[in-house]
């Protein structure tokens, strides 16, 4: 067994698939199977808006247009948080006005802090560096279950001294307390405030001894969300950074789809076994956006058709910050406006349905029996060919369903493609950052 293989049992929810008008919400809590307890090197994860989500039944949307339109507002934010990070120092900052200032991403695990550990749940987000932990006294924060340092033997705050409080974002040191780095972000109408912290970071089998993260003492306005913040991002503050001697940089993960109430599948932080034969596309690094793993797409295919996309919309370009990246964070793909609208008129057009739209999708049909043809997404020496499961989402009641991509939302400065979360499902995603390389393969991690 590798030792620095973390299985994760991946647990999506999605309300797709039973926030819907056939479900009574009052039934879906009694029908969320118990979620099981940390075992060996297996962490439950959960999808943070399904009925089932640990986070509580609110997050979950009433019914499925009321979902696609929450999930393309908060697709749209995640776009200009990204676009963001290409604005030098700013990289911690955030989200669209109105909008929590740290997004609360799709997928949660579980993890144990502090001596003895305590309970927590952290999104897990490839495209962000923070570790953000809510802490007990912290106004404004929406958990309830907050980390308490107080009850740790192993909690230390960063003094102002370390190198590490340079790092922190506003760093400041109240003379009253020069032993603990402070910092802050502001956003709009919101801000937080968080302690420079560490303490030993259980995560599976695993343990992260003095695991650096912010500590949050104070949130205002809609800033922070309930849990915590795991960052795979390839920033130095990272968890990805942190566990560089453990997991040397490299994760691979399968994220389920969400066409039935129960679904698994894997995380593995590390290099022991990861896919040994797996096809692969040069990991390109952007210095407008250190933190985010950027590939390079040279086209999109839909059936046979290679659609016609002006280079500049696929364009890598590290003196801007444009090209494409994979995300976890965000939902749906989305595409610059040119680029989307090749891919989306060709589908419409090998469709040759009448086409409606709903809550922000613009390529539905109303139709129990539409072909859809498959898309591929043409990577620099890899190509992936997306099932209809990666590229349409249906409504739960069969008569609905629509092209699971959009154009980039208004106010994305730079070029910025994202290939997210539904376009990556059932496949093996490989993060290998030592070899400058990211891997796709099929594999059925849905438990139906
Ligand atoms: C859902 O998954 C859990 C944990 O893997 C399992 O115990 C339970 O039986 C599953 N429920 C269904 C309906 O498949
Ligand atoms: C879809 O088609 C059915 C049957 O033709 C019709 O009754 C229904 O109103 C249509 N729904 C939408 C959203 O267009
Ligand atoms: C992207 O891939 C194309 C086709 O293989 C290649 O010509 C181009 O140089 C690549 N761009 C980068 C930045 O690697």
């Amino acid at each position: 067994m590798g030792v620095r293989m973390l299985s994760v049992l991946l647990l999506l929810l999605l309300l797709a698939a039973c926030a819907s008008a056939s479900h009574h919400p009052s039934s879906t809590s009694s029908s969320c199977p118990a979620t099981p307890p940390d075992a060996g090197a297996t962490l439950q994860v959960s999808h943070a808006f399904g009925p089932c989500s640990p986070l509580g039944p609110e997050s979950a949307a009433p019914s499925w247009a009321g979902f696609l339109a929450d999930q393309a507002a908060r697709d749209a934010s995640r776009l200009l948080y990204l676009d963001s990070l290409a604005v030098r120092g700013r990289a911690y900052a955030p989200i669209a006005s109105g909008r929590q200032l740290l997004q609360t991403p799709t997928y949660v695990v579980r993890a144990r802090l502090g001596t003895p550990p305590q309970q927590l749940l952290l999104a897990v987000d490839t495209s962000n560096d923070a570790a953000w932990i809510p802490c007990a006294g912290c106004s404004g924060c929406p958990t309830s279950t907050p980390f308490n340092p107080a009850a740790s033997s192993s909690y230390r705050p960063v003094p102002c001294a370390s190198p590490l409080c340079g790092q922190a974002p506003n760093a400041a040191c109240p003379p009253a307390n020069a032993k603990a780095c402070g910092f802050s972000l502001t956003y709009a109408d919101s801000s937080l405030q968080a302690a420079l912290s560490q303490d030993s970071l259980a995560v599976a089998g695993d343990v992260v001894k003095a695991y650096t993260f912010g500590c949050l003492q104070r949130a205002t306005g809609t800033a922070a969300p309930p849990q915590g913040l795991l960052g795979l991002g390839r920033g130095p503050l990272s968890f990805l950074s942190q566990t560089k001697d453990m997991y040397g940089a490299t994760f691979s993960y399968c994220l389920p789809g969400f066409k039935s109430l129960n679904f698994s599948g894997t995380l593995k932080l590390g290099r022991a076994g990861q896919p040994q034969r797996i096809k692969t596309t040069p990991l390109l690094a952007n210095p407008h956006r250190s933190s985010l793993y950027y590939v390079n797409m040279t086209g999109v295919r839909v059936g046979k058709k290679v659609v016609n996309i002006p280079a500049a919309a696929l364009a890598f370009d590290p003196a801007t910050g444009a090209g494409t990246v994979l995300d976890s964070g965000t939902m749906f793909t989305r595409l610059v406006a040119p680029a989307y609208v090749a891919v989306r008129d060709e589908v419409r057009r090998r469709v040759g349905a009448p086409v409606s739209s709903l809550g922000g999708f613009d390529t539905c049909f109303n139709a129990t029996a539409v072909a859809w043809p498959p898309v591929t997404l043409l990577f620099d020496g890899m190509q992936v060919t997306l099932p209809e499961e990666n590229v349409v989402i249906h409504s739960t009641y069969g008569t609905t369903s629509c092209l699971a991509m959009a154009a980039a939302p208004d106010g994305v400065n730079t070029v910025l493609n994202v290939i997210a979360s539904m376009q990556q499902q059932n496949h093996r995603v490989l993060f290998d950052v030592p070899n400058g390389r990211v891997g796709f393969a099929r594999e059925r991690c849905t438990v139906a």
